[in-house]
């Protein structure tokens, strides 16, 4: 029997061919994805990141709430273009307490994941409220709203926890601390020894413009001008991650 009518028996018999068939991708898969578990430049940790404060982990919720990931990826490829218009490509430990990730699928508007420290609070606030008074041409949605919405803090504890059970080194302490550590981050003149201690290079200052009030502005502001600045790429060496 030549090889051509052996492989016939499998394409007659449709339950070994699917089996078969099963074996092949999983064999694929494997020498796909088994790798990356291994490279040390997919699971390297690297200096600087550290876990969300409450504000803008309570930012980021409502960045997910906005569905803000539809028309903005938070992912720079390391190609040419991508890192001229928007700096160093993104590594994986940038990403590595994202849940769920916001890499997105579809660049409406343009990448997000440096845009931290790019513009000024005030400018952040006019645009998300009305866009087209900073850029005329743009398509994006008005988000005023949200300087008017006063932040719900009730569930932020128990946000950290549940971030901490997937992994997020969320401490006892942080998570205990999590309200005032918010508070703190948004209120000019708090006191914000313990929310330094606990999350290093953190900005804490009114976002919105109105220091009376703590509002989802105040904490989408926060996250937008964090993202992208936690690593230092004056000092990061790529090469020191393929090994
Ligand atoms: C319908 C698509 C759409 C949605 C939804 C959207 N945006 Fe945008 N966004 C754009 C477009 C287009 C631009 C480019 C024009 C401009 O600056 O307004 C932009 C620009 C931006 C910029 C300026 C980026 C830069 O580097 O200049 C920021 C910041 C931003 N969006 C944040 C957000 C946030 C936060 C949300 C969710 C609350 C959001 N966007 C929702 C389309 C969108």
């Amino acid at each position: 029997m030549g090889l051509l009518d052996k492989h016939g028996v499998i394409e007659r018999n449709a339950t070994l061919l699917l089996a078969l068939s099963l074996v092949v991708v999983s064999i694929g898969g494997i020498v796909e994805i088994a790798p990356l578990f291994y490279f040390q430049n997919t699971i390297e940790k690297v200096d600087g990141m550290r876990p969300y404060t409450p504000l803008e982990l309570a930012g980021r919720n409502i960045y997910v709430r906005e569905g803000c990931y539809v028309c903005h990826s938070q992912m720079i490829r390391p190609f040419r273009d991508e890192t001229e218009r928007y700096g160093h490509y993104s590594l994986a430990a940038e990403s590595m307490y994202d849940h769920p990730f916001q890499w997105g699928s579809k660049r409406t508007g343009p990448d997000l994941a440096r845009v931290g420290a790019r513009y000024s609070d005030a400018w952040h606030v006019e645009h998300l409220s009305n866009p087209q008074s900073v850029v005329p041409e743009s398509i994006m949605p008005k988000y005023g709203f949200l300087a008017q919405t006063e932040l719900d803090t009730t569930l932020i504890a128990a946000d950290l926890k549940a971030n901490a059970m997937v992994g997020v080194p969320y401490t006892e302490d942080a998570i205990t601390n999590a309200k005032a550590d918010l508070m703190a981050q948004a209120t000019p003149d708090a006191d914000t020894s313990g929310l330094m201690g606990r999350y290093p290079k953190t900005v804490a200052r009114d976002f919105d413009g109105n220091p009376g009030t703590v509002t989802e502005m105040d904490a989408l502001v926060a996250y937008l001008q964090m993202l992208g600045t936690l690593v230092d790429f004056s000092t990061y060496d790529a090469k020191a991650n393929y090994r």
